[in-house]
């Protein structure tokens, strides 16, 4: 069975781990801040702070630009849930606007648009493969004094304009998810722009707990616990070092599917990547209908020759959480279009060229014209 992502680990990771676990140090500890600076040296040296997720990321981000009750976060619809739900938990109200098609950059347009007196911040997802107009976006919230903070889970080691994504900006914060670039696991970083932040972050990971010049703590914010294991900080080490060969590697498998997939009215691929971009994912948009399909037995006939497939997103304003806030179904024809004919083939760097021309000839076969 072909999985649709799956981590890549070498034995020199295991050994690590062992190493650590032999150590008896688990929890937060030397690993950690080795992997906190190897991370920062390749987001241009910027003040970065591991947590348990991406989602604890963002989060502790919110908190950390001061964003609570009464504040908007524009934030696109077409993204996985963390960014909504964790606007929404720190007491903000999300407002979602449209994508692009195919970079699934947030509109910006639509953004400007949605700006109010309680506006607070802009809070945009990268899609792999493409990137939108990244510096357009910084010089809106410059223009109206907005924080950004960039949900980069998905494109860690994808380049703007010849800089890393992390490396320059106002926050950003990536995932370790065992399907992301790289993996520890469970995990996620945030980046910032200063050591005043990076404080903050370490105070918004673990308790809210100061220490006191006595020596006794004080509890500055009530804060919860996301720290991350050096367990996990070993295995992120090992997969930093790998992962310009692990990026080099989807490369080659995303520039196999371009090559190999059928062209097909109604089968709508990624844009090209651009230059210096990385492949997390390869998604298609497939109008089912045409192909006499409906997702799920396009899914199905895919799973029946061995192979497995995901499904990247589902439109945020639809759920339950997002209809709360008033939205409904039309409003954003780019999200709710991806949400509809959305499938994500696998890509991942433990597969070969060949599972990939395997996957592109079935593709072709279920999708016959009916
Ligand atoms: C765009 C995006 N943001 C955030 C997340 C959340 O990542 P984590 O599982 O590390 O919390 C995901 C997970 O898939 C994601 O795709």
């Amino acid at each position: 069975m072909l999985k649709f992502a799956q981590p890549t680990m070498d034995e020199a990771t295991i050994q690590g781990v062992v190493e650590v676990l032999r150590s008896n140090w688990l929890a937060s500890g030397p690993k950690v801040t080795e992997f906190e600076a190897a991370l920062s040296a390749s987001f241009g040296s910027r003040p970065t702070r591991v947590v348990t997720s991406a989602t604890a990321a963002i989060e502790i981000a919110l908190q950390v630009c001061g964003i609570g009750p009464g504040d908007e976060v524009i934030t696109s619809s077409q993204s996985f849930f963390s960014a909504m739900n964790m606007i929404v938990k720190v007491g903000a109200t999300p407002v979602f606007v449209d994508c692009d098609l195919d970079t699934r950059f947030i509109d910006l347009a639509q953004v400007e648009a949605a700006i109010t007196p309680h506006t607070k911040a802009i809070l945009p997802t990268y899609f792999p493969g493409a990137l939108g107009d990244i510096s357009a976006l910084h010089a809106l919230a410059r223009r109206h004094r907005l924080r950004v903070i960039e949900d980069a889970a998905l494109v860690q080691g994808s380049y703007w304009q010849g800089q890393p994504i992390g490396s320059f900006g106002d926050i950003a914060t990536f995932s370790f998810h065992p399907n992301k670039n790289m993996t520890t696991i469970e995990g996620g970083a945030i980046v910032v722009a200063d050591e005043d932040q990076a404080r903050l972050v370490e105070v918004l990971r673990f308790h809210g707990i100061e220490r006191l010049p006595d020596g006794t703590r004080d509890v500055s914010v009530a804060a919860g616990k996301f720290n991350m294991s050096d367990v996990s900080a070993v295995i992120g080490l090992h997969q930093l070092r790998q992962l310009p060969a692990l990026l080099a590697h989807r490369a080659e498998l995303a520039a196999c599917y371009f090559q190999h997939l059928p062209a097909l009215p109604g089968l709508r691929l990624p844009p090209h990547g651009t230059p210096q971009q990385s492949w997390n994912m390869f998604n298609v948009l497939i109008s089912y209908e045409q192909f006499g399909h409906t997702r799920p037995s396009f899914r199905a006939a895919l799973q029946e020759m061995g192979i497995g497939t995901g499904m990247s997103y589902e439109a945020c304003h639809l759920t339950s959480v997002g209809k709360q806030y008033g939205y409904h179904e039309g409003q954003f024809p780019n999200t709710e279009r991806i949400a509809r004919e959305t499938v994500t083939l696998p890509l991942h760097a433990a597969m070969t060229p060949t599972d990939v021309q395997h996957v592109c000839t079935a593709v072709g076969h279920v999708l016959r014209p009916a």
